[in-house]
């Protein structure tokens, strides 16, 4: 049984995202998408709070066979060890990321070699797309459906409004 943890901040969850963790779940027999209490990349708060995160994560996922949801906080090693995972799958988009998952994966390994860090690039259509994008998107009215799922569209539209 092999079981991976596709880690972020999903403030909200993306096509993007959903993309990475559908791959993931072709070489894993269990995926857990675990969503970070704290932010990773992002200066300020998030949008939304972890529970509304979460259940963003958890509607987006329904269908998906052995993918799940989970909160964490603390070290990611840490949690993909409680969790009894062997590896972390993320997501590379352009080479700005690379720079950030490097180092990340680097301290990941130093903390604990036994958790593989695993690379899947985003499609072409995928490359520039980010939940901060979408989110300016959302506040400054423009068109954004096609970039997130149903129910991460419906949550920023009514904080867009609110
Ligand atoms: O969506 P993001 O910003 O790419 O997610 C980054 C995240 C949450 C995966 C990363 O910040 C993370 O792993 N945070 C947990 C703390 C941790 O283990 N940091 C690495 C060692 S300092």
């Amino acid at each position: 049984m092999r079981k991976g943890i596709v880690p972020g901040t999903f403030d909200p969850i993306t096509e993007g995202h959903l993309d990475i963790i559908r791959r993931a779940s072709c070489l894993f027999d269990e995926v857990v998408v675990a969503v970070a209490a704290s932010l990773g990349k992002g200066g300020t708060g998030p949008l939304f709070s972890l529970d509304e995160r979460v259940e963003l994560v958890r509607t987006s996922v329904q269908g998906l066979e052995g993918v799940s949801a989970e909160p964490f906080e603390g070290l990611l090693v840490d949690f993909a060890r409680e969790q009894g995972a062997t590896a972390v799958v993320k997501g590379l988009r352009a080479i700005t990321d690379f720079e950030y998952e490097f180092q990340m994966a680097a301290v990941n390994f130093e903390l604990n070699p036994e958790i593989e860090t695993v690379f899947i690039m985003s499609p072409p259509q995928y490359m520039y797309l980010s939940s901060s994008i979408v989110r300016e998107l959302a506040a400054l009215g423009g068109d954004f459906e096609r970039f997130v799922p149903p129910c991460a569209y419906r949550a920023l539209l009514e904080r867009a409004r609110a």
